[in-house]
């Protein structure tokens, strides 16, 4: 077979077009294994589908998977007739610069790609002679999360038909300890309980699943088309109530701190709803239910605020007031008659929100603003920038915003940037019927303040990823790596101080010093690790900047992507056909975008067709 001449363009992950829908009957799926390796909360994942094509002409073999938006993948290579086809990650311009020569000799694909609540796809083609089969192998790495007090590897399995040799492997070690292993998702069910096993030694844990071809089509989530749903295994480590965990190897060192055993911290909590006529029905019920659970929440010490608005603010009491179950009963019988109507005044909600909490400064507290809006600002000032200045201003570093964004009619990237600036997080939060259970999930995140001002502080060390956290909560983790100055461990010395309940407190090295050299972790994946962290918060940053020093950091961002060949928004992953074949545009989609029902693309030499997207949204080309 002719190597090469026509190139496979994946932009951050996601999507391509064949020539011709694949007619799934005519190939065979005879092996699919997925292979996730956990360590260090560092999982690299390896998908291998081994396809035969049993037709007696040529066919167009797909290769479609889903995997965790939070993750980068690093991999992808086709085996055919022997001949190895790997991909290479390119800076995003310089594969687009190919992808457009290609287009210009009259090859094109489609591009589309599609971004769920908590995946992305991969899909690809690649044309296989008769009675020739082909191997595809995907590999993406993610640094798990730590929330509610567990880890969650998420593995979507779905081959499109029944496997004879499928098989899950996950392994996972911890050092810590691994302190519980379980396994959820829409796979673990009753009729595929025994294609499950779960093992649990100190350090180690091993799950496996191997259904059978029958069992592929009996479970919930399954049908003729094999198995479609996902395994979710769940653990957490043992944790100290010290400095933590810190490995070091070649130079690098992470450190996860979640100490245990803190008392909780009182808090003062103001909640800015949204009660624009867009939220009528089914959302504002939603977030009706959602906050009567939230303020159940609540425990007396706490103080609470409650500020609805749309064109005009409604301050359900001026003062934050304490979370008496006197106040909590009057304050669920409000938030039970909010009603929607009206436009969005964004910035004098938000500014009112800030307001309350800086005339409520209490000692050995932890304040909160939570925004919860489904659209844009339509009202009062609209401009996006000077809201956020505005809200920086008013809040002034002392406490975190959190701003929740319902639906797919909001400006996430204005959120998410105005949560950034304030020390918090955005969330979208999806109209779904479970919106109600995403919007308490988000409470209970943040629900349990056990340390504020958080300084991560190491001695010895450079090229540190973020060390100053506004606050720890319960459940989750802070996380933090970096290079060892001269790889010299002996002058390296990790500290933490922050404020709990009790005042200030250091966490300092104790005897049994927790700083050792990790024999297991296999060879540079401290390394990874560091830099998995460090380009995901340089495209955060990224968005907080603007001219000359945005363009550092995301120059900075590309540099590490390409060398740990990781596929970012800034990078693609190009991948060379056999001959003959059209060019494909993948691209890493971007949370945010809107969904539209069918678009035209182009497919092979000038054709088009039509698409029907799933709930997935199309992708413009360009950033
Ligand atoms: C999974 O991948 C790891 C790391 O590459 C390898 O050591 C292990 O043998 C693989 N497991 C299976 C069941 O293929
Ligand atoms: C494939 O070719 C063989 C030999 O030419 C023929 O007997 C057979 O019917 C063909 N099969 C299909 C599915 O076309
Ligand atoms: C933190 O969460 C754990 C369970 O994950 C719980 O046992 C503990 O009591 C919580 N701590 C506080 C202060 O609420
Ligand atoms: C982190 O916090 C410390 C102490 O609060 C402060 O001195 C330092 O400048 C902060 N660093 C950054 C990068 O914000």
């Amino acid at each position: 077979m002719e190597r090469a001449v026509v190139q496979v363009i994946l932009f951050g992950l996601l999507l391509a077009f064949a020539a011709a829908l694949p007619n799934k009957d005519d190939w065979d799926i005879y092996s699919f294994h997925i292979n996730s390796t956990v360590a260090s909360r560092y999982a690299t994942t390896v998908i291998t589908s081994r396809v035969a094509n049993r037709m007696n002409e040529s066919k167009e073999i797909e290769f479609h998977v889903q995997i965790p938006k939070n993750a980068f993948i690093s991999k992808f290579k086709m085996l055919i007739d022997g001949e190895v086809y790997d991909g290479v990650v390119k800076a995003k311009e310089q594969a687009q610069q190919q992808y457009t020569e290609a287009v210009s000799h009259g090859q094109s694909a489609g591009i589309v790609s599609s971004v769920g609540r908590t995946l992305e796809e991969f899909k690809t083609s690649v044309n296989v002679a008769a009675h020739k089969k082909v191997t595809f192998e995907l590999t993406y790495e993610e640094l798990m999360k730590r929330t509610h007090g567990k880890y969650e590897l998420q593995i979507h399995a779905r081959p499109m038909q029944p496997v004879k040799d499928f098989k899950v492997d996950v392994y996972i070690h911890e050092k810590a300890g691994i302190s519980f292993v379980d396994v959820k998702g829409g796979l673990s069910t009753k009729a595929l309980a025994n294609a499950i096993t779960k093992t649990k030694a100190d350090e180690q844990a091993w799950v496996h699943f191997y259904p059978t071809v029958d069992q592929q089509k009996v479970c919930d989530s399954c049908g003729e088309h094999g198995l479609n749903g996902d395994l979710i295994v769940v653990y957490d480590v043992s944790r100290d109530s010290g400095l933590g965990e810190i490995k070091t190897s070649d130079g690098y060192f992470i450190h996860h701190f979640a100490p245990a055993s803190l008392p909780r911290i009182s808090k003062n909590v103001v909640f800015v709803i949204d009660r624009s006529g867009s939220m009528q029905g089914t959302k504002m019920e939603q977030t009706r239910r959602a906050l009567v659970h939230i303020l159940n929440d609540l425990a007396e010490e706490d103080f609470f605020g409650l500020i609805t608005f749309d064109d005009q603010i409604f301050h359900w009491k001026k003062e934050l007031v304490q979370a008496t179950s006197g106040n909590l009963q009057k304050a669920k019988t409000f938030a039970e008659t909010i009603e929607a109507r009206g436009a969005t005044d964004i910035n004098t909600a938000v500014l009112k929100g800030a307001e309350m909490l800086n005339a409520h400064p209490r000692e050995d507290s932890a304040s909160i603003l939570i925004l919860l809006t489904d659209g844009d600002p339509t009202s009062g000032e609209t401009n996006i920038e000077s809201i956020q200045s505005n809200v920086r201003r008013a809040i002034a570093g002392k406490f975190p915003l959190y701003c929740l964004g319902f639906g797919f009619d909001v400006n996430f990237n204005f959120l998410e940037k105005m949560s950034l600036q304030n020390n918090g997080v955005g969330r979208r939060i999806y109209e779904d019927s479970d919106a109600d259970l995403q919007l308490t999930g988000f409470y209970e995140e943040v629900a349990t303040p056990l340390l504020t001002d958080v300084t991560m502080i190491y001695l010895g060390g450079t090229n540190l990823t973020q060390t100053n956290f506004s606050q720890y909560y319960n459940g989750s983790e802070i996380v933090v790596a970096g290079q060892i100055t001269d790889n010299n461990i002996e002058t390296f010395i990790p500290q933490v101080v922050a404020v709990s309940r009790n005042g200030k407190m250091t966490f300092s090295k104790t005897k049994t010093s927790t700083v050792t050299p990790t024999g297991t972790v296999s060879e540079g994946l401290l390394q990874r690790v560091w830099a998995y962290l460090t380009v995901k918060q340089f495209l955060e940053k990224a968005l907080l900047l603007s001219g000359a020093e945005k363009e550092k950091v995301k120059k900075e961002a590309l540099e590490l992507s390409l060398k740990y060949s990781f596929v970012t928004p800034h990078t693609s992953m190009v991948v060379t056909k056999p001959q003959g074949e059209n060019t494909d545009v993948l691209h890493k989609p971007k949370e945010g975008e809107r969904s539209s029902q069918d678009q035209q693309y182009h497919i092979g030499h000038g054709q088009t067709m039509k698409i029907p997207t799933r709930s997935g949204r199309i992708n413009k080309y360009d950033e």
